[in-house]
């Protein structure tokens, strides 16, 4: 009873210290001033997806693995944080990122962890193929949908592994656990990229079919090929691991974030004259390239990036969905719609990921934005104009979606509750008023 009582008690001191850490961290806004056109170059940072994966795998490597270019997302500060819990020792000097991965241990993950970072699920592969046992809460939902880990579950099951889930928490034993086949019941980025990680060092050969093909799967099994991996297939449909002995240390770097990337080109397509924004790859955003030219934006690709021109006046896209890659990224439709509500027609977007990925369409709608839901359809008219607003960003891509309104809206937006962007994007004000926008980070 007593370690019941303790285990309740610990959790609610340490939900008060995170609700009286919450509220001590100074809250901040961005004040915008829209209406600018905006013309220079702006550069992408390395891809948020492909890192956090990467760096919960890097605990599979006994040596030292460098990385070279590590944005300062907070999504990557709270991804080492816990890594830190597990013993290794991290070193950053800019945006190079070292880990020590000499001395890892088996650490429980809380929820005090797991709640900040959805992506801390991640790291269920990697401990159980080091440790062959892990206890992890369940990570955070965040505002755009429950996220449940059932894929996740299933898959690791079918490899042996006994799974309890019990107050919050699932405890898994993987002393069972054999190499075998895998078919996820639905696609799943994080469960192909978890599962894909148990099996680099399982004796044998995994293979795992319906798996998701996103660039960032592959960018993961690049960098366990590095460290000495046998993976193949990874960005297809089916996904081979031969286990090895051990990983030897790598410096390595990330490509670049796609959806910053169609981030950008997104603003371009409102505001840009001659902005070029370098790490825009066609093969990892081929749908937007696409639709950014059909809309009628100027769009001139070179081999280090893409350059976008728009005189502000645009064809509606008549319809979008958000599907698994190769098709339209849900993590673009927030800033994908902010572009819609000036475009010459009417767009309907579907959003089939994730239930609740609409929390941006009041906050546009405050700014003049003619948008109609209803289930996972949002039907937006085009109107002339977006005027400026004080308006709350619920997640990260939605908080994008807004900074992208604010810079094109007539007069002054503020965008609270901006910590959900610096999750996913370094200073972007930094960086947007480089290229001529009036856009400021403030106090709230
Ligand atoms: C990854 O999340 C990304 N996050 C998300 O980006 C992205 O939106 C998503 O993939 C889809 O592309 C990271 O890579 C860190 P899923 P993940 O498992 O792995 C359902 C951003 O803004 N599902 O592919 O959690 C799920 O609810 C973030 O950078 C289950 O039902 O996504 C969703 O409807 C947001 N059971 C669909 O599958 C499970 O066990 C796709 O989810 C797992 C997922």
């Amino acid at each position: 009873m007593c370690l019941f009582l303790h285990f309740i008690l610990k959790n609610n001191i340490c939900n008060l210290k995170n609700s009286l850490s919450y509220n001590f961290t100074m809250k901040e806004k961005f004040l915008i001033n829209g209406g600018k056109i905006l013309s220079g170059e702006i550069e992408v940072e390395a891809s948020k997806n492909a890192y956090l994966p990467i760096l919960a795998g890097s605990i599979l490597c006994d040596d030292e693995v460098t990385f070279l270019n590590a944005p300062y997302f907070t999504d990557i500060e709270n991804m080492c944080e816990i890594l830190k819990i597990l013993g290794v020792k991290i070193r950053r000097d800019g945006e190079v990122l070292s880990l020590d991965l000499h001395n890892i241990k088996n650490e429980k993950i809380s929820h005090e962890h797991t709640n900040k970072l959805r992506a801390s699920i991640f790291l269920l592969g990697p401990l159980l193929a080091k440790f062959r046992q892990a206890s992890i809460s369940y990570p955070g939902g965040c505002n755009i949908g429950t996220r449940p880990i059932d894929i996740h579950i299933s898959a690791f099951k079918s490899l042996g592994v006994k799974i309890v889930e019990r107050h919050g928490y699932i405890y898994c034993n993987a002393q069972n656990m054999r190499a075998g086949k895998v078919v996820f019941s639905s696609i799943s980025v994080g469960a192909t990229e978890s599962v894909m990680m148990s099996a680099v060092l399982l004796k044998g050969k995994t293979t795992l079919y319906n798996v998701a093909r996103e660039p960032e799967v592959k960018e993961l099994a690049n960098f366990f090929n590095a460290m000495g991996a046998k993976i193949s297939g990874a960005g297809s449909d089916r996904i081979e691991i031969e286990g090895v002995k051990r990983l030897k240390g790598v410096s390595f770097k990330v490509f670049p974030d796609r959806i910053i990337a169609g981030t950008h080109l997104l603003l371009g397509a409102m505001l840009g004259k001659n902005m070029r924004v370098i790490g825009a790859r066609r093969e990892d955003n081929e749908i937007l390239f696409n639709i950014l030219k059909e809309c009628g934006c100027s769009l001139e690709e070179d081999e280090m990036g893409a350059t976008i021109s728009s005189n502000g006046k645009y064809n509606a896209c008549r319809f979008i969905e958000t599907l698994p890659y190769p098709n339209f990224p849900t993590d673009l439709q927030p800033q994908f719609m902010a572009f819609q509500t000036l475009g010459k027609g009417t767009s309907v977007i579907k959003e089939n990921l994730f239930e609740n990925r609409f929390n941006h369409v009041m906050e546009l709608v405050k700014m003049g934005a003619d948008i109609f839901v209803k289930d996972r359809l949002a039907i937006v008219k085009g109107v002339e104009k977006l005027y400026g607003a004080d308006v709350f960003a619920s997640d990260l891509r939605a908080g994008a979606g807004l900074v992208l309104a604010g810079l094109v809206a007539e007069g002054y937006t503020t965008i609270s509750n901006i910590e959900y962007i610096d999750r996913g994007y370094e200073r972007l004000e930094e960086k947007y008023a480089r290229l001529g926008a009036d856009i400021k980070r403030v106090k709230e």
